[in-house]
């Protein structure tokens, strides 16, 4: 049985239709002071999935409610998109680890259960899981679009070094080239960006990148590599988080389009991770 949370209802239904398995009726609302209320209708399976995506603070409190319902089924978890997940570390004196607290308050309801979760922006987060725990990778998905949209001698870039990974996986996939952009600091005030190998002039690129929130990593890049004389500019991300106006500032930055999962239920969710939820799922 699959238990869809509210943030990937879309995501539960197609990994129920792709393993053949019932997807259960739930009910989500608030009470009249906010509170969130949650029903699953119908009994539960022995074995349950729970598939909800956490990018806000009441998608975690359904998220615990699920759980909680769940309490004496094996619960195998999927978090598709993983909040909080950037604060992995205590940058400050006085910081919590906010991903840690988050694993830490799931862990007890996973005792012989398992947790996936998709490219999450620190895979040393499952550490803190003391279940069996996947972290699935969806860039194999969205290169197989990119191949699909015939792209004039295109290149891979990351924004920068540290997410360098996914653009040579999406590249090997492709059998194209990749790249990262280069910060060089020139004096106190002054730097620059650009790509540290290859030229983009005339080319088509594709930035890639495991998440897209506020558009300020990805709408700078955008226009540095249109000044760099690049022919079109696309964004692969795998969670379109895209809060406020960061759709505004990647169009106006002159992306000519975006392509995200199915993490985050968005306009631009054009992937489906579901595939490899399921096939996980079901090793
Ligand atoms: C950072 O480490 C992440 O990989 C993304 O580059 C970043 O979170 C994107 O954030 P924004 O869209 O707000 O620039």
């Amino acid at each position: 049985m699959i238990i869809g949370g509210p943030s990937s209802q879309l995501l539960a239904g197609r990994v129920a239709a792709a393993m053949n398995e019932e997807l259960a009726l739930c009910e989500y609302k608030a009470f009249p002071d906010g509170e969130a209320y949650t029903q699953v209708i119908g009994d539960l399976d022995d074995h349950v999935v729970i598939i909800q995506s956490t990018p806000t603070d009441r998608d975690l409190v359904y998220l615990l409610q699920l759980l909680d319902v769940a309490r004496h089924s094996r619960v195998s978890l999927v978090i598709p998109y993983f909040g909080y997940a950037r604060q992995d570390k205590q940058f400050k004196t006085g910081e919590p680890l906010s991903a840690r607290a988050i694993a830490w308050a799931v862990s007890p309801f996973l005792e012989n259960g398992r947790i996936f979760t998709v490219n999450i922006h620190a895979p040393s987060i499952l550490e803190h899981f003391a279940c069996q725990s996947l972290n699935l990778d969806a860039t194999p998905l969205l290169a197989d679009r990119i191949r699909e949209m015939d792209l004039h001698d295109p290149v891979i870039i990351s924004p920068d070094k540290g997410a360098v990974k996914m653009a040579e996986t999406a590249a090997r996939h492709l059998g194209v080239q990749f790249d990262y952009l280069e910060k060089t600091r020139h004096s106190g005030t002054e730097v620059s960006m650009a790509p540290k190998e290859i030229d983009a002039r005339g080319r088509d690129i594709v930035i890639t990148d495991d998440m897209i929130a506020t558009g300020g990593t990805m709408a700078t890049a955008i226009a540095l590599l249109h000044k760099q004389g690049a022919r079109k500019v696309y964004l692969a991300a795998v969670h379109p988080v895209l809060t406020g106006n960061a759709v505004l500032k990647l169009y106006r930055a002159g992306v000519e389009a975006v392509i995200a999962t199915d993490t985050l239920d968005r306009g631009v969710s054009s992937v489906s991770v579901a595939p490899v939820i399921a096939q996980a799922l079901k090793g």
